[in-house]
C-alpha cells in the first residue's frame, strides 16, 4: 500500500468512526432525536444522506463505465449516432439533478415550517440569552416575583413543548442542544424563537454552536428534563432566596464571598450580592456543573475554579482569586450551601 493510500484509508476510517460515535446516542446527538423537532432534522438529514448516497454511486458507477468504454474503443473511429446519444444521456441527467433538488428544497422548506410552528400556545416560555460565555435562562410569568433566572442549566418539564426566546448581550451564540432541537442563533438587539420538546426524562447537553471568542469551546448548557411534579418543586426550590449560614465555617465563607470582588458580578439572592456581569450563584451548590458545563460541580473543581479560572476556561472574564487555604475552604464551604 502506498504511503497516499494508507492516509485516505485512515482519514476514511477515522470519518466512519466520528459518525458511528456520533450515532450512539448520547447525550449530545442529532443521531438520537429524543423530541418532535429533533426528529425532523434527523429525518431530513436520513433522507438527504440516502439521497446524496444513491446520486453518488450512479455517478461513479456511469463514470466507471465510461472509462472502460473508452479504454476499449480507444483505436476505433468515433460512431456518428454516438453524439445524439449523449446529449440525451445529459438531458435527462440535467432533468434528473433538477429534479432532485426541488424534491430536496420542498421537502427542506416544509421541515423549516413544521419546527417554527408551536403546538401550544400556553407553552412554558424561557428566554435565554447568551453571554461570552454562558447562558442566562429567564422563565417568564406574568407574576414578577414567580419569574425565576437561572443560569447554564435548564430545567423542563418532560413532554411538553417548550417555547424559547432567544437574544444575545454581546456577540452572536447559538443555541444546540442536539437530541431536541436544531440550532437557533443568538442574536444582540435581536430576539428569535424556537420551540423544542423532550420525550425522554434525562440530561441533554447543549452547545454553543457559532464562534463567539476565546470561551467558546466551554460554553455548554445542560437541559434537564423531569416529570412536571419534580419540575415544578424544582422551580420552587429555585425561587427561594439564598439560605443563610447555619455554621461558622459557612458564614465564614460568606464573608470572603461578600468581601471579595465576587458580590460586583454575581448574585446571590436575598444578599446584596447583585452583580450582573457573571451568573447567579443563589443556588450554585444545587448545580450539576460549573463554569458553563465545563467541570462536573465538585469541591476539588469549586477550588480550581475560583483560584484559576483562566486555566479552566480560557479568555472566561472572571478574574484569578489569590485566597489562603482556610479562606477557601470556608467560601466553598459557603458555595455549597447555596442548595
Ligand atoms: Cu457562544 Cu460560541
Amino acid at each position: 500500500m502506498s504511503r497516499r493510500d494508507s492516509s485516505s484509508t485512515r482519514v476514511a476510517l477515522t470519518c466512519v468512526g466520528a459518525l458511528l460515535l456520533a450515532a450512539c446516542g448520547d447525550n449530545e446527538s442529532a443521531f438520537a432525536p429524543d423530541g418532535p423537532q429533533a426528529a425532523l432534522v434527523a429525518n431530513l438529514w436520513w433522507y438527504m444522506l440516502a439521497i446524496a448516497t444513491v446520486v453518488w454511486l450512479l455517478v461513479v458507477a456511469f463514470l466507471a463505465y465510461a472509462l472502460k468504454r473508452a479504454h476499449a474503443r480507444k483505436q476505433a473511429l468515433p460512431e456518428p449516432e454516438g453524439e445524439g446519444k449523449m446529449k440525451r444521456a445529459v438531458t435527462v441527467g440535467f432533468a434528473l439533478t433538477v429534479l432532485l433538488l426541488i424534491i430536496n428544497l420542498v421537502y427542506s422548506v416544509s421541515t423549516g415550517r413544521a419546527m417554527a410552528t408551536l403546538p401550544r400556545d400556553d407553552a412554558l416560555r424561557i428566554k435565554v440569552v447568551g453571554h461570552q460565555w454562558w447562558w442566562e435562562a429567564v422563565y417568564e410569568d406574568p407574576t414578577p416575583s414567580n419569574q425565576l433566572t437561572v443560569a447554564n442549566e435548564i430545567h423542563v418539564p418532560v413532554g411538553e413543548p417548550v417555547q424559547i426566546i432567544s437574544t444575545s448581550r454581546d456577540v452572536i451564540h447559538s443555541l444546540w442542544a442536539p437530541n431536541l432541537m436544531g440550532k437557533k442563533d443568538l442574536i444582540p438587539g435581536y430576539t428569535t424563537a424556537t420551540w423544542f420538546q423532550a420525550d425522554t426524562p434525562g440530561v441533554y447537553r447543549g452547545q454553543c454552536a457559532e464562534f463567539c471568542g476565546h470561551g467558546h469551546a466551554r460554553m455548554a448548557v445542560l437541559i434537564v428534563a423531569e416529570p412536571r411534579e419534580k419540575f415544578e418543586g424544582w422551580y420552587r426550590s429555585q425561587l427561594q432566596p439564598a439560605a443563610g449560614p447555619t455554621d461558622s465555617i459557612v458564614a465564614e465563607g460568606q464573608r470572603v464571598f461578600m468581601s471579595g470582588g465576587c458580590p460586583i458580578c454575581h448574585t446571590v439572592g436575598g444578599t446584596r450580592a447583585m452583580g450582573r456581569l457573571g451568573p447567579p450563584l443563589t443556588h450554585i451548590g444545587s448545580a450539576l456543573t460549573i463554569a458553563a458545563g465545563s467541570l462536573p460541580n465538585t469541591r476539588g473543581n469549586m477550588a480550581g475554579w475560583i483560584v484559576d479560572p483562566q486555566r479552566i476556561k480560557p479568555g472566561v472574564r472572571m478574574p484569578p482569586n489569590s485566597l489562603s487555604g482556610p479562606d477557601l475552604q470556608a467560601l466553598i464551604a459557603y458555595l455549597e450551601s447555596l442548595k
